[in-house]
């Protein structure tokens, strides 16, 4: 054979593999609302970055005359290239063969390519649009998903771990997306269910639409599986290249520094923005849009424990992780998911170098049986221990109310918080005047002639001698009370100054979060 068919030959098996299921399958995924796997890459990676491996694999199993099928490369697109000019490797599961399912040589790219990640210390990013394990290959498909599983974990706190939902996932193809750092889904067309609504249907009896079993809306606002929705596949796949422009390329790095406005800016309107009502709300993402550089704020779990807020953004053109109350929903209190939500991110971080800035306003743990009996001890404790072990640069702005348990652990000095500081309308208490007076003047305000009056007094003088950052100043858990516009250059000049900072644990195989 000549040297020119055998590179014809080379192109007609490239072009085979570029099909994937075939065209009527690919017009079918289309139809469908949804990309295929290559064109998810394209709009994902730098323009023509995208270098494949393992176009030519191809699946070994007999059973269920799967030999009279054989499509090249598979259900599953792999390789590398990059985004903003940064190497990245990805998978991209290709419904349009077997539906994405997952068997032995799938399974094989997928962790050749992980393993090509954690070695070259690069993020990975998973596409997902797979049915599962391939039901065909048995135990085969089972122990590939085992050894993925074992290398998402192997590879989480190393390099960053993203997966994109873009079809239906079920079962093991939501179980490795659980294990990596974030979860994007696009909405209405993008599910995740460990049974999908047949098996639901046979084991429950109940009707339930792919949607309402798991779609972005329950993932995003109610589950908190997925840590960001969007509208369409082009803006979920945007949104990933936006936010690894915060994070390092591993666990070795610094986030890349990129420079915002102006460090020392100050916004007048953060002077105001508390109000003179303690108990009126007011919303911190304000606070933080007029702190941040150049106004920006990515938010991870936006419509999820809103009570809590945290993303991304850069100050002084450092990356930075936010953890802020959000007095506007719920008065900010800390309940079962804001905890959860909180501690993750707060790991996330510091896992990866990135310094962490707390901004409290609590009014506390939210109360009552419904907390208490789903374990409100267990999540709180989680926020806490996160804090704890972090060994980030931290900073806190009390902006307002820092009370009780929730003043421990939202980033206080005592669990190795680096600078605090507090605006002039910091209360910082062991609880709310209110509930003070109730307590230790109970007896008093049962025998006053005018329990009303004798109250209103004795909260006005509770909240003029504790509900103040000052008794917290003079004891330096508060290193400075400033100025609410003086927020960004503060900040800014405390994370420089960190700038090398080092601390450790004491050495052991691994803490033991209370999960
Ligand atoms: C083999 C599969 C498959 C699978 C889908 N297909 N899932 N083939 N193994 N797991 C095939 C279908 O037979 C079909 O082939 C094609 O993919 C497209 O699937 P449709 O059902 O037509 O698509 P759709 O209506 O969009 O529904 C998608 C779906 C559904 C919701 C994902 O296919 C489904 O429920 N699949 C099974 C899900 C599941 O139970 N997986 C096993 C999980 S167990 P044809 O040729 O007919 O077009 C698991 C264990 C892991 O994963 C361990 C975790 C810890």
């Amino acid at each position: 054979m000549s040297n020119h068919s055998k590179i014809h030959i080379l192109s007609e098996k490239r072009a085979q593999s570029r099909l994937g299921g075939g065209a009527e399958r690919i017009e079918t995924q289309h139809k469908k609302g949804r990309l295929t796997a290559r064109e998810r890459i394209d709009l994902l990676m730098d323009k023509g970055s995208f270098r494949e491996v393992d176009a030519f694999v191809k699946h070994r199993t007999h059973d269920f005359d799967l030999d009279k099928q054989k499509f090249m490369g598979d259900s599953v697109v792999t390789g590398w290239g990059t985004i903003e000019g940064r190497l990245v490797y990805v998978f991209s599961q290709d419904f349009t063969v077997f539906g994405g399912s997952l068997g032995e040589v799938h399974a094989e790219k997928i962790c050749k390519i992980m393993d090509m990640a954690m070695k070259n210390g690069a993020p990975m990013i998973g596409l997902n649009d797979s049915g599962g394990a391939r039901i065909q290959e048995g135990v085969v498909a089972l122990a590939g998903y085992s050894d993925i599983f074992l290398r998402n974990t192997m590879a989480s706190g190393v390099i960053p771990q993203i997966s994109a939902i873009m079809g239906p996932c079920a079962g093991g193809a939501v179980y490795s997306p659980a294990l990596t750092d974030y979860i994007f889904m696009t909405r209405n067309t993008s599910y995740m269910f460990v049974t999908g609504p047949d098996v639901v249907k046979a084991v429950t009896h109940e009707e339930v639409t792919q949607e309402e079993l798991g779609g972005a809306s329950v993932h995003s606002e109610k589950s908190g599986v997925c840590h960001v929705a969007a509208d369409s596949e082009a803006d979920t796949l945007y949104l990933i290249r936006k936010m690894l422009g915060y994070l390092p390329q591993n666990n070795m790095e610094d986030p890349p520094f990129m420079p915002g406005d102006d460090p020392l800016r100050m916004d007048e309107g953060l002077n105001n923005l508390v109000p003179d009502d303690a108990n009126k709300p007011y919303d911190i993402k304000e606070a933080i849009r007029m702190i941040m550089d150049n106004g920006q704020f990515f938010e991870i779990h936006e419509n999820y424990a809103q009570n809590i807020v945290v993303g991304f953004a850069r100050l002084g053109g450092h990356s930075v992780g936010i953890v802020a109350n959000q007095p506007a929903v719920l008065a900010g209190v800390l309940d079962i998911d804001a905890s959860e939500k909180g501690a993750r991110f707060v790991r996330f971080c510091d896992s990866f170098n990135i310094p962490i800035i707390t901004f409290e306003d609590v009014p506390g743990f939210l109360p009552g049986t419904f907390q208490e009996h789903h374990g409100i001890i267990r999540s709180g404790a989680k926020l806490l221990y996160a804090y704890c072990e972090a060994t980030v640069p931290k900073l806190t702005v009390v902006t307002r109310k820092a009370y009780g348990g929730a003043y421990c652990v939202m980033s206080s000095k005592h669990i190795r918080s680096d600078v605090n500081l507090a605006w002039p309308t910091a209360e910082i208490a062991v609880m709310g005047p209110d509930g003070a007076v109730n307590i230790i003047f109970r007896k008093e305000l049962e025998k006053a002639k005018d329990p009303v009056t004798r109250k209103a007094e004795l909260v006005a003088e509770y909240r003029e001698k504790f509900a103040s950052p000052y008794v917290a100043a003079e004891r330096g858990y508060i290193d400075d009370v400033i100025e609410p516009k003086e927020t960004r250059p503060r900040l800014i000049n405390a994370l420089e100054m960190l700038g090398n900072k080092r601390d450790t644990s004491p050495a052991k195989k691994h803490g033991n979060i209370p999960l």
